[in-house]
């Protein structure tokens, strides 16, 4: 596997890759790397010649009171995990290359509509920052294929959009969430709940689940069973941030006529935010 740090390196190897007829395949993290990453990287090496793996903590997509400076730094382990996988390339910029003139100075690239609801919502500037760093990397990796996880649902769906706005020759796949045997789906910020807490994190998705069997059974009243469900969280002992039932593709509130449904939750327990979600299709 070559590690490179630098834009020049990338396009060098991207540059003999594409003269040898190569398709790229291309993964980008932010590292802490926990098998939900390695099914992408798995799923990109089912059709792809190549696989590029970037690892960048992006400071553009954090809050100002969010965990950028603690969020877990493991390169040996991941670099371990991906030459395990035989990855050809890890791409691993610095905010200096990526952001030379600053985040203050920085062209962004912001995905209308679906930006600002639900996590959108709750933290404002973070799709512009996942937005800004993907198509950058983009730029950089020139990959054919690019792999994200469903967990982060909206995350998908910007990327799908902004794909399709500004016209990009890149097929995006969506690889299914990866869960522990208790359910919780896998995510670096696991990491920092304690061994109760993450008992308790299970209860997230035993209750998304019983809000989709509602929706099955032909409950309608979405807003009803948010409230309910929201309380059901704070019982449990998180705080609820929001329990949402969406339309899949445009994330606006769901109708009783929409047939395409996602569910979307984000919730605290003490300082960690977790998210989940579950597609729902009524015929
Ligand atoms: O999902 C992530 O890890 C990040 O949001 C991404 C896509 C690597 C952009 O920084």
């Amino acid at each position: 596997m070559k590690n490179l740090t630098t834009i020049a390196d990338l396009r060098d190897l991207r540059k003999g890759w594409r003269q040898a007829g190569k398709s790229v395949g291309f993964v980008p993290t932010m590292g802490n790397l926990h098998n939900g990453h390695l099914q992408l990287v798995r799923e990109a090496k089912k059709h792809c010649d190549v696989v590029v793996v970037s690892i960048f903590v992006n400071p553009m997509q954090f809050g100002a009171n969010e965990d950028l400076d603690a969020y877990p730094r493991t390169l040996e382990a991941d670099q371990q995990k991906l030459m395990s996988l035989a990855v050809d390339a890890l791409f691993l910029p610095t905010a200096d290359i990526m952001y030379p003139k600053g985040l203050d100075q920085q062209t962004f690239v912001e995905v209308p509509g679906i930006s600002d609801v639900v996590c959108g919502a709750s933290r404002p500037g973070h799709f512009r920052g996942v937005a800004t760093v993907v198509t950058k990397l983009f730029n950089m990796v020139q990959p054919e294929h690019a792999f994200f996880g469903e967990k982060d649902y909206q995350q998908l769906q910007v990327i799908k959009a902004l794909v399709e706005d500004l016209s990009m020759d890149i097929q995006i796949h969506g690889v299914p969430t990866e869960r522990e045997a208790s359910g919780l789906a896998m995510s670096s910020r696991n990491g920092y709940l304690s061994d109760e807490q993450r008992q308790t994190a299970s209860t997230l998705n035993a209750l998304m689940l019983s809000l989709r069997n509602d929706i099955l059974q032909g409950e309608r009243d979405y807003t009803a069973l948010e409230a309910k469900y929201s309380t059901s969280l704070n019982d449990a002992g998180f705080t609820t941030d929001y329990v949402s039932v969406r339309h899949a593709r445009t994330l606006q509130n769901a109708t009783a006529d929409d047939q395409d449904l996602v569910i979307l939750i984000a919730a605290y327990l003490g300082k960690t935010r977790l998210i989940d979600n579950i597609q729902v299709h009524l015929s």
